[in-house]
């Protein structure tokens, strides 16, 4: 990765793969074509320790294998964060999929993910086909994780207060932030770094 200057004055909220969800006010990242741009998967990330309030990543941890670079990026982000900081994460939820398969299998969780597939509008097409969509979307997913996985990664990392939350909870924290509308397949978990580290 090309060597870039960090904006300045650095902004004390960082949204990691922020897509095309730049939000105003924060420093938003991804691997390309973002304000600034890191790969999660290349640690450390080039940003200084301890300068951070926030950090938001939604629907990013599961482009990344769960061991080792979810759980060493969950060690950055804690550098990265001041004491009492906090950090935000959302990813498609391993607990909620598995149910939404054994209820219907997956009929009840369409969203557009038929136009994924050119057979998809013929009739008796498995609607279950979707759950492999969440598992692997064309190769870009490595792993689901449920909020047990990621509950022991944050505190392995030496987060704590880690709570299983709602999108709403982070839209009321974050106002700023665009709605993914999300919860129905969505895991939302926040933790803190102690004060006293
Ligand atoms: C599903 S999109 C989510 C984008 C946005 N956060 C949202 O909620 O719409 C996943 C994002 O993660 C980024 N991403 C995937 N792997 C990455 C990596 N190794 N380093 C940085 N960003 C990565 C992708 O470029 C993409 O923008």
């Amino acid at each position: 990765m090309r060597w870039q200057p960090l904006p300045q004055p650095l902004p004390a909220r960082l949204q990691l793969g922020a897509g095309a969800r730049a939000v105003r006010g924060w420093l938003n990242c991804d691997i390309a074509g973002s304000q600034f741009n890191l790969d999660l998967a290349t640690l450390p990330l080039p940003l200084p320790s301890g300068h951070f309030t926030d950090i938001v990543s939604q629907h990013v941890i599961e482009h990344l294998e769960y061991d080792p670079q979810v759980i060493d990026l969950f060690f950055d982000c804690f550098r990265l964060l001041q004491p009492g900081g906090r950090i935000t994460l959302s990813c498609p939820d391993m607990e909620k999929l598995c149910r939404a398969y054994l209820e219907d299998g997956c009929a009840a969780i369409d969203h557009g993910l038929k136009r994924h597939w050119p057979r998809a509008a013929l009739p008796g097409f498995p609607v279950q086909h979707r759950l492999n969509y969440y598992f692997h979307q064309a190769g870009q997913h490595k792993n689901l994780m449920d909020f047990g996985m990621l509950k022991w990664a944050l505190e392995h990392a030496g987060f704590t207060e880690v709570r299983h939350v709602q999108e709403a909870d982070l839209l009321a924290a974050y106002p700023e932030f665009p709605p993914r509308r999300d919860d129905f397949e969505s895991l939302y978990v926040t933790a803190r770094r102690p004060l006293a580290t």
